[in-house]
């Protein structure tokens, strides 16, 4: 009897932990609608090992190595487009926790491999797809975006705006269980940037997809915030002035020195940007030191028109708002990039994903000059923006009601000092989600993290210290978040601080007094 038990529970084992011989080509090729799958191969991994600098997908940079599992690459074709996608699916060889995890990429990449091997050493079964074109470009799409001069390639836009996201989750979902033998329990989706938008892409059009999603910092709205991160150069361009990056700092120190105390916390981070009325007008004439040579230099009012002009985003003629700015202490180096000579001379640089949308994709000529793109022009080229991609990339329909029919949860970070995609955009979408269910926060909640960059890149404010964990809690236990719970790798007079992230629209207010790094000291409040 007791022989007989042993020999079950041995067999329970090996079907629970499938050993690394069934990792192998003969894995049942997963069924795609729409899509033919032209190869499938698995081998086992022992000893992977990679490096990842700064935060990736929500997880801080870490260094892996000595990590096993089965790699299941499955590449697919949509009949009659000539397209080539490519996937892979990574499995844990040991420690599955059960669960599915669709992880995103960035820019105009649409995810990397290297990136699945965080989600392994935590236990999951990840998936992330290239999309049909090459994972080593994020800033610019001139290698796949036409087909030839003045034909963009729709059929690799449409893979990289959303079929190629659906596509790897269903065919991610038919691997992980037949390698298991076992459906995952849960299904997450977890990116950042692009990988924000396609999770919002996966709740609006594919809502059954995912029990829950991280988006965070979503490039939602795309085809109008991508213009607008043109909007920086053009500015230098028509103003005839590139400001050296130490006069764009100074600027940037001056609002700091204006602002950092109107959220009630003297800490080095302008924490209510809304109240801030910094004028960069009031510093001509003053002077400032060059950081990155110590000399002194004096404001100038051209700086003042290029900031003021950066923060405001781009505007007609006659002061209509086209899209929005960077919000104050947000650093200028990422979307108004000059170059300054041994000689002195700055100049002007454009950002590399908005260049590449102007030329491949509005003017569809990857070698059109954008530097004299001018005031009079700029909204035309925003309007056609829209007209032309909104219904394939803009990624901002409101409507969730299905995603939250299916018992959805999302939850949505960014960093209020973004220096990439403008906060405004995720808070205008948030305000028309809401509009349309007024329950919105029963499902979709909201966070935005001061002075903290693009996807928790640069800044110094607390970023979010686990948003998935924080997203299981409330798929799998029911606890929504109230708050995030987040931290700083900026040291506050060596010590790591602490802060809860609220709930959007509150804020996190420091309550007058007590230790500024830890998060006791602060409280969820209505407005500063
Ligand atoms: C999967 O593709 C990568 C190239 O991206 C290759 O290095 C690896 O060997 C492939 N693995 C399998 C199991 O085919
Ligand atoms: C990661 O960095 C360490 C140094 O900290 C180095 O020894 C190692 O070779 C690197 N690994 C990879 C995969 O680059
Ligand atoms: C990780 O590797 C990088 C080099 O790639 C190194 O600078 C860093 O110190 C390593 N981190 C740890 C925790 O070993
Ligand atoms: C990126 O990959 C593509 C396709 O594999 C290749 O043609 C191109 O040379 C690569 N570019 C760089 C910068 O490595
Ligand atoms: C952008 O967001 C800030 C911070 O919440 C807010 O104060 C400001 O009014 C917003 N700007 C626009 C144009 O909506
Ligand atoms: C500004 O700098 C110039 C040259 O370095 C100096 O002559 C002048 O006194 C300074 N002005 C102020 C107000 O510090
Ligand atoms: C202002 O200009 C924009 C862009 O050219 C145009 O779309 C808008 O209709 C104009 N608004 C008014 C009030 O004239
Ligand atoms: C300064 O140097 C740059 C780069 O070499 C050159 O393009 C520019 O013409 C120079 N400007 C002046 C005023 O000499
Ligand atoms: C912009 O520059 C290009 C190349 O230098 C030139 O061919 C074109 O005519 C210019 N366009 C305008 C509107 O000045
Ligand atoms: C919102 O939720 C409350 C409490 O659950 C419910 O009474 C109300 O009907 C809901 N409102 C809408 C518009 O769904
Ligand atoms: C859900 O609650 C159970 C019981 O307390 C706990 O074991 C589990 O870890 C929780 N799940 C998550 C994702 O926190
Ligand atoms: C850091 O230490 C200095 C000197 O003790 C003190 O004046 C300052 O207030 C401290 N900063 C914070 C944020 O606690």
């Amino acid at each position: 009897m007791l022989c007989l038990l042993i020999i079950f529970g041995a067999i329970s084992w090996v079907n629970a932990l499938p050993s690394a011989a069934t990792c192998s080509n003969s894995l049942p090729k997963p069924n795609v609608p729409g899509a033919i799958v032209t190869s499938l191969t698995a081998s086992v991994v022992r000893d992977y090992a990679v490096n990842i600098t700064g935060e990736s997908n929500n997880w801080p940079g870490q260094n892996i190595t000595g990590l096993g599992f089965c790699q299941v690459n499955v590449s697919l074709t949509h009949p009659g487009t000539g397209d080539h996608v490519n996937n892979q699916v990574w499995l844990p060889l040991t420690g599955w926790n059960g669960i599915f995890l669709g992880v995103g990429g960035g820019g105009y990449v649409a995810g990397s491999w290297s990136s699945l091997a965080p989600a392994v050493e935590r236990g999951y079964a990840a998936v992330s797809t290239d999309a049909g074109h090459a994972q080593n470009n994020s800033g610019d799409a001139t290698s796949w975006a036409l087909v030839s001069e003045g034909d963009v390639n729709q059929n690799l836009l449409l893979d990289f705006a959303s079929r190629s996201i659906h596509d790897m989750t269903v065919l991610g979902k038919a691997v992980t269980t037949s390698f298991y033998g076992s459906s995952p329990k849960y299904a997450y989706w977890q990116g950042c940037s692009t990988g924000g938008r396609q999770g919002l892409m996966e709740a609006q059009m594919y809502p059954n997809d995912y029990d829950g999603i991280v988006a965070s910092a979503p490039a939602i709205n795309w085809n109008d915030f991508t213009p607008a991160q043109q909007w920086p150069y053009t500015v230098m361009n028509n103003e005839h002035y590139s400001p050296p990056q130490c006069e764009f700092d100074a600027v940037n120190a001056a609002a700091v020195a204006a602002c950092d105390h109107l959220d009630g916390l003297q800490d080095g981070i302008i924490a209510a940007p809304g109240l801030c009325k910094f004028d960069p007008s009031s510093l001509v004439g003053k002077n400032y030191t060059c950081d990155t040579d110590g000399t002194t230099r004096r404001f100038s009012s051209k700086a003042a028109t290029v900031v003021k002009k950066i923060w405001q985003g781009p505007t007609a003629a006659n002061g209509t708002a086209l899209w929005y700015g960077i919000l104050p202490g947000t650093n200028f180096s990422s979307l108004a990039p000059t170059e300054t000579f041994s000689n002195g001379t700055t100049v002007a640089e454009p950002f590399g994903i908005s260049d590449s949308w102007f030329r491949d994709f509005l003017f569809k000529d990857a070698n059109y000059n954008t530097s004299n793109i001018t005031y009079a022009e700029f909204p035309g080229l925003i309007r056609q923006s829209h007209v032309e991609y909104d219904s394939i990339m803009g990624t901002m329909n409101a409507n969730l009601s299905t995603f939250r029919a299916a018992g959805g949860k999302m939850i949505t970070w960014q960093g209020l000092a973004d220096n990439l995609i403008m906060p405004n955009g995720t808070m205008e979408y948030f305000s028309r989600v809401k509009a349309l269910d007024q329950n919105v926060t029963d499902f979709y909640r909201v966070f935005f993290a001061p002075g903290v960059g693009h996807c928790g890149g640069g800044g110094s404010g607390p970023i979010p210290d686990d948003t998935l964990m924080a997203l299981r809690k409330w798929v799998e236990n029911g606890t929504a978040p109230e708050v995030l719970p987040g931290s700083s790798g900026f040291k506050v007079n060596g010590t790591i601080r602490h802060q809860n992230l609220c709930l959007y629209p509150l804020v996190s207010k420091y309550n007058g007094k007590g230790d500024p790094t830890s998060a006791s000291s602060f409280t969820c409040a209505k407005n500063f």
